[in-house]
């Protein structure tokens, strides 16, 4: 028996909620481990639709759910989000929710920071979700973040508060943006502190015991490794490791502890904000993807950028994720294509390339090579065995596990929740 860790592999949004809620049955806890509110997860079941952003998607089936050391919380936005799901008869309480004693805080300094830098950026703006996101982890490592923590000592919240505006105030006003006040900022926490205090504790004690008795974790990722700050399209990516070795150093346990990794990607490629998108289409397929997958972005509702499936991309995101399985969710979107075209390099300046270079100017002149394959007329949608799919989606699917090089250990045909084909139980490892 295994844990098992959940990341994107691709740039987000390849339906992390739906598989984390499907595999949330098999599991005891379900862990956050980076990210923040710039995440939105959607799961469907029967009809009810839950809209996730801070909250461990295991919440759903009543699992404990918790938010490790590596999230960035926005108090404000965590409260909110629980009284949200609360209204649609989600139990949220400490009994079910433990957030990391140590976890960063998002003030509201950080969302206005994140707004003011994107503006003077203009063109090259990376197309943050405005959340606060990059400059709360840039705290973190500065060393003048408040944590959760903080909360239950005013002291502490005090002249923490006195060195992180010193650095503030002066980049905010440098920037043209309203600065913030000392007292409003200390009432404002002093006033979440009852409300947030009653979820905080050392996480890593309650996940020590959990799987020392042998109780199964699973790790849930937000964002998705083409958006990791180390791994990803660098700049345009988000301010986390989204990467699968982070799950135990955001959740506060041993690497050996993750277990099997299970990466998730749709059958085509989409991104949410700026930067490269080599098999970016602006044709009329493009189109029908974006209306057929009802491609939105669930916390800004911008319009996704819709593409070809791109398997060097994806090969890379197995590589340094350490994916070991993939999920291939969102089939049914390409049913009734008459070809689809998958990415198997890149010619870059005249020179191919298996791989996405780092430098910016390369990543941007990537222009895909592609293999073409016929598509299938029948349906795949709301399969739930292999053999009810079309011989040749799964022609498509045995291609794309060839070129990855990881195998197909999942597979999703709608955003129900049952909608599911398991190949392989992740958890047996
Ligand atoms: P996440 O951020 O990775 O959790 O993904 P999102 O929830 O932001 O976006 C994925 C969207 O696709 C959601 O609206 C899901 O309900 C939907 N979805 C997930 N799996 C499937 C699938 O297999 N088929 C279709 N048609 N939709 C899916
Ligand atoms: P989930 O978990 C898709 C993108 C933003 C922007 C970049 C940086 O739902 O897959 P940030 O606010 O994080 O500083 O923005 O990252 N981004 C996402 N795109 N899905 C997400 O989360 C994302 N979270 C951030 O659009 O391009
Ligand atoms: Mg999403």
């Amino acid at each position: 028996m295994a844990n098992v860790a959940v990341i994107g592999a691709q740039w987000g949004d390849e339906g992390k909620g739906k598989v984390v809620d499907w595999l949330a049955s098999r599991a005891d806890i379900v862990v956050r481990f980076q990210g923040g509110h710039n995440a939105g997860h959607t799961l469907v079941v029967g009809n009810q639709t839950y809209k996730l952003s801070l909250l461990p998607s295991g919440l759903v089936r009543g699992k404990l759910g918790v938010i490790g050391n590596g999230v960035v919380v926005d108090p404000v936005a965590l409260l909110e989000e629980i009284a949200r799901v609360r209204a649609q008869g989600l139990i949220v309480t400490p009994d079910t929710l433990r957030v990391a004693e140590n976890a960063i805080l998002i003030l509201p300094l950080h969302a206005a920071i994140d707004k003011a830098r994107e503006a003077k950026r203009g063109e090259r703006k990376i197309g943050t979700t405005g959340r606060g996101i990059g400059p709360a982890y840039e705290d973190k490592v500065a060393r003048r973040a408040i944590r959760v923590c903080d909360l239950a000592e005013p002291e502490t919240l005090s002249f923490k508060l006195d060195e992180l505006l010193l650095h503030h105030n002066t980049l905010l006003q440098g920037l043209g943006a309203g600065t913030f006040e000392k007292q409003a900022l200390l009432d404002h926490l002093l006033a979440l502190a009852p409300q947030i205090l009653p979820f905080a504790e050392p996480v890593w004690e309650r996940l020590d015991q959990a799987r020392r008795a042998g109780r199964r974790i699973l790790f849930e990722g937000a964002q998705a490794v083409m958006l990791d700050v180390d791994h990803g399209t660098y700049p345009y990516v988000t301010s986390s490791s989204t990467v699968a070795g982070n799950a135990a150093g955001g959740a506060g346990i041993g690497p050996h502890a993750v277990g099997f990794v299970l990466g998730i990607a749709k059958a085509y490629t989409t991104r949410v904000g700026s930067g490269p998108f080599p098999t970016e289409l602006f044709d009329d397929v493009g189109k029908l993807l974006g209306k057929r997958g009802h491609e939105f972005g669930t916390v800004t509702g911008r319009p996704r950028r819709c593409g070809w499936f791109d398997a060097t991309m994806v090969r890379q995101a197995v590589k340094v994720g350490g994916i070991q399985g993939l999920a291939l969710t969102k089939l049914d979107v390409l049913d009734g294509l008459p070809e689809l075209k998958i990415c198997v390099g890149y010619d870059i300046n005249g020179k191919r390339f298996n791989y996405l270079p780092a430098a910016m100017g390369a990543q941007a002149a990537a222009t895909p090579i592609y293999e073409t394959m016929e598509g299938w007329s029948g349906s795949t949608q709301g399969a739930r065995t292999w053999g009810a799919l079309p011989a040749q989606a799964v022609k498509y699917v045995r291609r794309i596990e060839e070129l990855v090089e990881a195998p197909v250990t999942l597979l999703s045909t709608s955003p129900e929740r049952d909608d599911t084909i398991m190949v392989k139980d992740p958890f047996e490892g």
